[in-house]
């Protein structure tokens, strides 16, 4: 059984960037600028943001946390988008999500420069992206795909089965694995909410890949899991633990201990994808500044 460990994998995408930063500087060029707009004080937003904000330091890029409050309104958000969209030294733009009920997650994510959107979720660039077009990749699908290319997993020829269809996620995930691509050429099934139990479990059961993204806890049992799969598991639900320092645990999507008794690869959760879309969102920030496409 082998630990697909996002610790592993993104040091590697990391220390990669970390070269290419060096050389920046030795060159005494700028180097790669991300901003993420953070709004309101949830607490696993927060989290998110502080991890993508230290690892722009920890491979030499910029960063600026730009912080609104829960009460800021669509006029004042998208006033700020537009100065980033004209800042010749921010290079990426994020705004994380999910955003307070009364603004437009739409509007916002178009208000971005299809060419600063490293998080991906511009219609522009999801367009590209469904037709095979170079693009940024959302940042989630992305570090999947890179995880399967460290650790050599074969993709082609295989049945993956993907759980959830968001836009963030599961939607991209099931595209990109079946595309002409590398690790693509998968043949993909793709269940979400409407899809009868039983027959997500029945569909589970066949798949060779088993990707996981629909933010309940233990979501998938035993039962659900092929001898032999390799399961890749996207959920990070804060789950109350009173007997956790923090008051919570992280829980994937997966009953790990059923995963690592019946597949033969599975990511951890926390250390795994979670990891990974930091390193796809990196990769797209050198992406933007480099001007790539
Ligand atoms: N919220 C959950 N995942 C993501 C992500 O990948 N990007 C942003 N901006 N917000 C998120």
């Amino acid at each position: 059984m082998l630990v697909l460990d996002g610790k592993i994998a993104s040091a590697a995408v990391k220390a990669s960037l970390l070269q290419k930063t060096d050389a920046l500087k030795a060159a005494g060029k700028r180097t790669p600028h991300l901003a993420a707009i953070l709004v309101g004080n949830n607490g696993a937003s927060e989290t998110y943001v502080a991890s993508k904000v230290k690892n722009c330091d920890e491979t030499g890029f910029g960063s600026s946390l730009i912080r609104f409050d829960n009460d800021v309104t669509e006029a004042d958000l998208l006033a700020k988008i537009h100065a980033l969209n004209e800042d010749k030294n921010v290079d990426g733009i994020l705004v994380q999500l999910p955003l307070p009920k009364h603004i437009h997650d739409e509007k916002i994510i178009e208000a971005i420069h299809p060419n600063k959107d490293v998080d991906g979720f511009h219609p522009m660039n999801i367009g590209r992206m469904v037709q095979g077009m170079d693009t940024f990749i959302p940042a989630t699908p992305y570090g999947v795909l890179l995880m399967l290319e460290y650790f050599k997993i074969e993709t082609k020829g295989k049945h993956v089965v993907v759980i959830g269809r968001s836009n963030i996620v599961g939607r991209p995930m099931s595209i990109l694995l079946s595309g002409d691509r590398p690790q693509g050429n998968a043949s993909v099934t793709l269940c979400h909410r409407n899809t009868p139990k039983e027959e997500t479990i029945k569909l589970a059961q066949q798949a060779d890949i088993l990707v996981v993204a629909v933010g309940i806890p233990n979501f998938v049992s035993a039962e659900m899991i092929k001898p032999g799969a390799v399961i890749i598991d996207v959920g990070i639900t804060r789950v109350e633990d009173a007997t956790a320092k923090k008051g919570f645990r992280i829980k994937g999507d997966v009953n790990y201990e059923a995963a690592i008794a019946k597949a033969s690869a599975v990511t951890p959760v926390p250390g795994g994808v979670g990891l990974m879309t930091i390193a796809g969102l990196l990769m797209n920030t050198m992406k933007a500044y480099e001007g790539k496409f």
